[in-house]
């Protein structure tokens, strides 16, 4: 693995804007993006064994088990890119548990980013997203439009972004954010995410200049 390559984790509730800012982060320092809830979509979307188990609880807004997560998220890590460039994981982990099993597995992070977001913008947030299954850019109706009518035409909603469904995500959030944050508590930066999301990216950035400085002071040049 690469000293200098930088090892994030960012977290916050259901469309507190995680892989708005993982679009924003990447475009900017080279990491390799793994978003647990992709991997698991890919998962559902190939109609495997594991995929048709884990939609099963996100669809009730539920954690899949670790014997599904946990595999997905350590064998993304692994690969050679994310290795060489670093990697951003977004929405792992979301238990005790997964924290453990990370580490267990050698992962430690530079720096943990938790988006903050008034509960009541979320709602707003999730049902007017939309998703371009051709890019994998991430819309909403009103806050980032399409850029033209063709895009605009192949937009596409997830299954569980609905009113009911983020209720219930953001139940699960709540019961189990505390215990995460407090293993991470040394490395964590709190990031007003209710502004809009280039002024969210500024105060992740800055962070990550400060941290980019720090490790090529430490490791130096490879
Ligand atoms: P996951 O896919 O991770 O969903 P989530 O945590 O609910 O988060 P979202 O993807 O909904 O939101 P986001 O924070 O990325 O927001 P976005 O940038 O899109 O997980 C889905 C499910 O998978 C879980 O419920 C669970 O079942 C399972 N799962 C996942 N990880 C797991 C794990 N580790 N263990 C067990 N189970 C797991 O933004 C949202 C909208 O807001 C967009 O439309 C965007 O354009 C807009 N927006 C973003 N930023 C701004 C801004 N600053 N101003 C205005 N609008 C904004």
């Amino acid at each position: 693995a690469n000293p200098n390559s930088l090892k994030i984790m960012i977290s916050g509730a259901p469309a507190s804007g995680k892989g708005t800012q993982c679009e924003l982060i990447t475009k900017k320092h080279d990491l390799v993006h793994i978003a647990a809830g992709d991997l698991l979509r890919a998962e559902v979307a190939a109609g495997s064994e594991n995929g048709r188990r884990a939609k099963e609880f996100m669809e009730k807004g539920k954690l899949v088990p670790n014997e599904i997560v946990v595999m997905m998220v350590r064998d993304r890590l692994l690969q050679p890119d994310s290795q060489e460039k670093g990697w951003l994981l977004d929405g792992y982990p979301r238990s005790q548990s997964q924290a453990t099993a990370l580490k267990e597995f050698g992962f430690e992070p530079d720096l943990f980013i938790l988006l903050e977001v008034p509960e009541e913008i979320l709602v707003e947030r999730v049902v007017g997203r939309r998703l371009d299954p051709v890019t994998g850019r991430i819309y909403h109706l009103k806050y980032s439009p399409p850029e033209n009518e063709e895009i605009a035409a192949r937009l596409t909603q997830r299954f569980d972004d609905t009113e009911e469904k983020v209720k219930l995500r953001l139940r699960t959030h709540h019961q189990n954010v505390e215990a995460v944050l407090s293993l991470y508590k040394d490395i964590t930066i709190k990031v007003n995410g209710g502004v809009s999301k280039e002024e969210v990216f500024a105060q992740i950035d800055s962070a990550l200049e400060k941290l980019v400085k720090q490790k090529k002071a430490t490791a130096g040049p490879v």
